[in-house]
């Protein structure tokens, strides 16, 4: 309901951009919950609305956590009962009865004092946000779905923009991605030194983070998730999977090939991807350059899976906490 005048009234001093120190997790569930009544009562007022969160609830109830394509395919599938103009409405609702019902043990694991800090800075944005009567509603939102996953604790925070999925395997023709090469790196990668496919702490980039992509704020956010790891003996260390790991990207766009050669250089294992899944998409998403590159014949985006085991990863942590490198895992100092 863009404009309405109690949407102004934020009750906390956050914004969507810049977080102010979170307060306790029942506060922001409290006002969560306000805001989802308030929202609620918006949308029953027509019968399609109702409707949609009846069907919303039935098909997806808050408080539990289901398998992120069930979220994606109730969610759209309610929201299309909806005309335009209310769905950025329902999103706020689904989004905040989420928050409201979130508990910490709903991640399956051991959080870091850390990580908590970083659901309730999540958390403060996401009400920010939905209080917030500019936002729109956006088909095919990838930064909704990841803030549904991160109360419904299907993902974890590492930082402030970056979050992990800690239930995911790798699959094992993986080792088939780029020859005899490759086969022989992925035996000895999942052989000795993990000793196993999964589970690893799968990392994405969360854009609604409320920061631009930039270095400086890997470093922060791999210390994070290593100590996510650490607090959790059975993770075999963190993945990716991603068009920003192909090494031809050093060529094509330098500026974004930290990315890679900060893991390569500390511990990590890249390996190409078997199936080139839609996730290249990224690599035009944004950028002219690249798009020119691409029809010209001149780049050919690939994924690239990264793993970086976990006897490397906590060698790597330690190694820049004895440097003295961030106290604080939200901090967004030095470079990589
Ligand atoms: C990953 C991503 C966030 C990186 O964004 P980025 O840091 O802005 O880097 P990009 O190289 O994509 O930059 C996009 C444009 O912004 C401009 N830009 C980048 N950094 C800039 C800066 N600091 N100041 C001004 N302009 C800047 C660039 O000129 C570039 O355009 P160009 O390549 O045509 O010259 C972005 O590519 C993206 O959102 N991709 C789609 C989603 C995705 O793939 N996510 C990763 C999934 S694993």
């Amino acid at each position: 309901m863009p404009g309405s005048p109690w949407l102004l009234q934020s009750h906390t001093m956050a914004t969507p951009e810049m977080p102010t120190e979170p307060r306790a997790l029942a506060e922001i569930a409290a006002d969560a919950r306000a805001a989802a009544v308030r929202f609620e009562t918006l949308l029953t007022d027509t019968v399609a609305g109702r409707e949609a969160v009846a069907e919303a609830r039935v098909a997806t109830p808050a408080g539990s956590s289901r398998p992120p394509f069930r979220t994606r395919v109730s969610l759209s599938r309610s929201r299309s009962r909806l005309p335009e103009a209310t769905r950025a409405d329902f999103e706020r609702w689904f989004l905040l009865e989420r928050v409201a019902t979130f508990q910490p043990a709903m991640s399956g694991l051991r959080l870091p004092p850390a990580t908590l800090v970083d659901y309730r800075i999540h958390f403060e944005r996401m009400l920010a946000s939905a209080l917030d009567g500019q936002r729109r509603h956006r088909p095919d939102d990838d930064a909704l779905l990841k803030d549904i996953g991160l109360a419904e604790g299907r993902l974890v925070p590492a930082g402030s923009a970056v979050v992990g999925d800690a239930r995911s395997r790798r699959n094992p023709r993986l080792l088939l991605g780029g020859g005899v090469r490759q086969l022989g790196r992925g035996l000895l990668l999942f052989g000795p030194r993990t000793r196993g496919f999964g589970p690893f702490l799968t990392l994405h980039w969360h854009g609604r983070g409320g920061r631009r992509f930039h270095r400086s704020l890997f470093t922060p956010s791999y210390l994070a998730a290593a100590e996510i790891v650490r607090a959790n003996p059975a993770l075999k260390g963190i993945s990716g999977a991603s068009w920003l790991l192909d090494p031809e990207l050093a060529l094509v766009s330098p500026s974004l090939a930290f990315v890679r050669e900060l893991q390569e250089a500390n511990g990590a294992t890249l390996l190409r991807a078997v199936r080139q899944r839609r996730d290249a998409w990224g690599a035009t998403a944004t950028s002219r350059h690249r798009r020119r590159l691409v029809e010209s014949g001149q780049y050919a985006p690939e994924v690239w899976v990264s793993v970086w085991p976990r006897a490397a990863l906590l060698a790597w942590a330690d190694r820049q906490l004895h440097a003295g490198y961030g106290s604080s895992a939200n901090g967004s100092s030095s470079s990589p």
